[in-house]
This record gives structure tokens, C-alpha cells and sequence, in this order.
């Protein structure tokens, strides 16, 4: 996708996110980056299971375990215990991003030492896990070029 084109896809994540999160920790923009860059933010990608013993759901390709830590939240009326729950929410925009949202608010951690907790940590967290997120990213990864791209254009760092 050329530069131009995910920047635009980019700030629609983030004007998206800038509607529907009002509150929290995680900054809107900051989720839409992170949207973008496990997914370009798509909501139709579903499940998948690229190894064995993983298994990620929606546009943040959220685990069935990141998802129990967050508190399982579900989409309106679901009742979190049910078979389907998990990927109902994960799959939906807003309850995977509540998700995230829930999870940081539970786990976010200084990753980077610089004394506050900001996007380079959240989505350290999100990708790497609370244990270890200071180790080393490979710049050229996919996810961390795009997430680097989006996190420039809308100024979250
Ligand atoms: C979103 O993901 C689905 C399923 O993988 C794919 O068919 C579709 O082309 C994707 N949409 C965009 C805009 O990339």
C-alpha cells in the first residue's frame, strides 16, 4: 500500500477511535495505530491460527487469554461465559478495542524506563506481553512499520 494511502487509512482509524473512546488510559490514537498495524484495521479477518497452540481474533488479533486477563468483556448482552463470547467481542470494533482498553488497564507497564507509561509501551505490551517488553523489535517487521508510520501521522508516540 503506498505511503499516501496508509496514512489516510491510518487517521480513519484514529477518527473512528477518536468517537468511540472517550475515556481510559490508552490514548483513541494510539488504538487506532495499534488497529492498524496488526490488521490495517480490519474487522473482517476472523480467526486464525498461524502456529499451533495460537489462536487471534480481529482487527487487534486479540488470544482467548489476552482477552480472559482484560476481564472478558463482551458485546451487549452476550454473557461472557458462553462458547463464542471471546470472538464475538474480538471480532466486533468496538468491543476488541475495549478490550485492549481493559487489558492496558490491567497491565500497561513502563516498558521503555522513561518514567511514563505512553503509546511505545502500550503497544509493546499489546505485542510483546508485559514480561519483557523493553526487548528489541525488529524495525523491519510489518507491525512495526506500520505502527511507526501510523504513530507519526497522528502524532501518539
Ligand atoms: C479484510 O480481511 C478479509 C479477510 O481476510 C479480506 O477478504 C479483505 O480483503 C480485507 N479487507 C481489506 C480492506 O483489506
Amino acid at each position: 500500500m503506498s505511503l499516501i494511502k496508509t496514512a489516510i487509512v491510518c487517521v480513519t482509524a484514529a477518527v473512528i477511535f477518536a468517537l468511540v473512546q472517550g475515556q481510559g488510559s490508552v490514548q483513541p490514537n494510539c488504538l487506532g495505530c495499534i488497529c492498524e498495524a496488526s490488521t490495517q484495521c480490519n474487522v473482517s479477518v476472523g480467526c486464525h491460527t498461524p502456529y499451533a497452540g495460537a489462536y487471534f481474533c480481529g482487527p487487534f488479533l486479540i488470544s482467548w487469554a489476552y482477552w480472559a486477563d482484560a476481564g472478558k468483556p463482551v458485546i451487549q448482552n452476550d454473557d461472557p461465559n458462553r462458547q463464542g463470547a471471546f470472538e464475538n467481542c474480538v471480532n466486533d470494533l468496538y468491543c476488541s478495542a475495549e478490550t485492549v482498553r481493559q487489558y492496558m488497564g490491567k497491565f500497561a507497564t513502563d516498558c521503555t524506563g522513561d518514567g511514563a507509561i505512553n503509546c511505545e509501551d502500550i503497544v509493546r505490551v499489546h505485542k510483546i506481553g508485559y514480561n519483557g517488553c523493553n526487548a528489541n523489535v525488529n524495525a523491519n517487521d510489518a507491525f512495526w512499520q506500520s505502527f511507526r508510520t501510523c504513530s507519526a501521522r497522528v502524532n501518539v508516540d
